[in-house]
């Protein structure tokens, strides 16, 4: 029999409740998901080429994981804020490959590598598989010339199910296997066809289990997303996706909060949304309870948050480029259209503009132009930040990040109350979330924000002593 999951997400409310009383959580419970850019993304200045990688220096081994952004949907779902673009022609995909190519070309010889020795890679967007097959195949062609792809041990690609389906998604499926292409992550967001419809998807349930079927056919590692909060969700329906989502022999399941302010350069339509139908959100009462319920029926079927928001049954089938990016902090270059560059001192981004992209790649440039190179100070938060959240921070690491800090000295105030409230636990190795401290990781990390980067202003939070304005 079913355990009564809703019971049980009672006490994860009243605690949540608690934790805005002592100022952790704004008084609003709204959330902002600490990426992988600190400071915020928003906040980076135009930068001449030149500039980007002055002083920049790969690491000892010259391997990067490699991002690639593919700017095309085949429609807007309600939810998004990702950069993409819909209803385009094959012609205008194939113009945009081109311009791809042409950027990838720039920016080797403007490094002076001959080729890119991969760490990982993940092809993203948008949707790659939006692409024909005829165009996957000729960006695979191109893409395995720049980047050398024999000793990269995971090949991961974003996709939406409604392209991996019928004999053009049998087809990009065996494309991208052919190119060693091994885990795919597959944007189910629910299993309730009414859900889908609102969140304006471009597939229903049916189509979503095929495409999951289609994949582990074909023996790719596979994860599936999911976003709760989300209009037309209820507690109810939400446990029935969990408990199917269980059911379906995936190795990883993802889970977002849905998120209504944008928090990147792009505004997504729910924005406007939730101002003209403020009545159909769901309350953050039942968000949260959502979020432990998942969290409960997840454990229930032996799936365990090995990185932040992400279950896996098996801890060596997850994604081995969130890891580099989130835990380790490597070196990751991305291509394309508002793609971004997460260097060790420094965060860059392609512009997200068509014309001025295609302008830059025709006259031989590279095309970022954004970059922030972070001071000492902004580096160590940054080194925090995402290690806490999604994994550990590791002492060491994080000293040969920061030219021999000691992180234990730096946020000593930080960990202690920290400590005292048991979020954390702390040895000479590592600092790391409890079960408690996860469940809380994006406003927890808020505690190693600057006053000016905190994403809600003060008058937000209650004075308690977990406030992050009075650190
Ligand atoms: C680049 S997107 C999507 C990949 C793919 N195009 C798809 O639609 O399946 C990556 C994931 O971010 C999540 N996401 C996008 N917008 C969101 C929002 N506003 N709030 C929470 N999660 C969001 C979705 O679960 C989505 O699958
Ligand atoms: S969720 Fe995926 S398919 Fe939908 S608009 Fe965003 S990137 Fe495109």
């Amino acid at each position: 029999m079913q355990r009564d999951y809703i019971a049980l997400s009672t006490p994860r409310w009243q605690e949540f409740q608690e934790y805005q009383r002592l100022g952790l959580i704004p008084r609003h419970g709204d959330f902002s998901p600490a990426g992988v850019h600190y400071p915020p993304i928003t906040n980076y200045p135009p930068i001449p080429p030149e500039e980007a990688y002055r002083d920049f220096h790969e690491l000892e081994t010259r391997k990067f994981d490699v991002y690639v952004h593919i700017p095309f949907c085949h429609r807007r779902c309600l939810f998004c804020h990702y950069p993409s673009h819909y209803h385009c022609s094959e012609s205008e995909k194939d113009i945009y490959l081109d311009h791809l190519e042409m950027e990838m070309r720039n920016w080797l010889s403007f490094r002076g590598i001959e080729r890119i020795k991969s760490r990982t890679i993940l092809m993203g967007g948008g949707t790659p598989t939006d692409l024909s097959p005829s165009q996957l195949k000729r960006f695979l062609t191109f893409f395995t010339k720049y980047v050398d792809i024999t000793s990269c041990p995971q090949f991961n690609w974003d996709v939406d199910p409604s392209t991996l389906v019928g004999e053009d998604g049998l087809e990009r499926l065996r494309i991208i296997k052919d190119y060693q292409g091994d885990r795919l992550t597959i944007g189910i967001q629910s299993l309730n066809d009414a859900v889908l419809r609102k969140m304006n998807r471009s597939h229903d349930v049916a189509v979503a289990k095929e495409s999951i079927q289609n994949c582990l056919n074909m023996g790719f590692k596979v994860n599936i997303e999911f976003i709760y909060g989300h209009p037309g969700e209820t507690l109810q329906n939400w446990i029935d996706v969990m408990e199917e989502a269980c059911s379906l022999g995936t190795d990883e399941i993802q889970l977002y909060r849905l998120k209504i302010e944008p928090y990147g350069d792009q505004e997504g339509t729910i924005k406007k949304f939730s101002a003209y139908h403020e009545d159909e959100l769901i309350s953050v009462e039942d968000t949260i309870r959502m979020k432990e319920i998942s969290d409960l029926i997840l454990a229930d079927h032996g799936y365990q948050e090995n990185l932040r928001r992400v279950f896996t049954k098996n801890r060596k089938n997850i994604s081995l480029y969130a890891y580099n990016q989130c835990c380790r902090l490597k070196d990751e270059v991305g291509f394309g259209l508002s793609a971004f560059s997460s260097l060790n001192d420094r965060f860059m981004i392609n512009t997200p503009d068509f014309a001025e992209y295609y302008q830059r790649t025709e006259q031989g440039m590279i095309a970022a132009n954004r970059c922030l190179i972070r001071n000492a100070d902004q580096q160590a938060r940054w080194s925090t930040i995402l290690p806490l959240k999604n994994y550990f921070i590791d002492k060491q690491l994080f000293q040969r990040l920061n030219q021999g800090a000691d992180v234990s000295q730096l946020f000593r105030r930080q960990f202690d109350l920290l400590l005292q409230y048991g979020l954390i636990t702390e040895d000479d190795k590592r600092v790391e979330l409890t079960p408690t401290g996860a469940f809380y990781s994006d406003e927890i990390v808020h505690l190693f924000y600057e006053p000016q980067h905190q994403s809600f202003p003060r008058k937000d939070f209650m004075e308690g002593s977990l406030n992050p304005f009075n650190i």
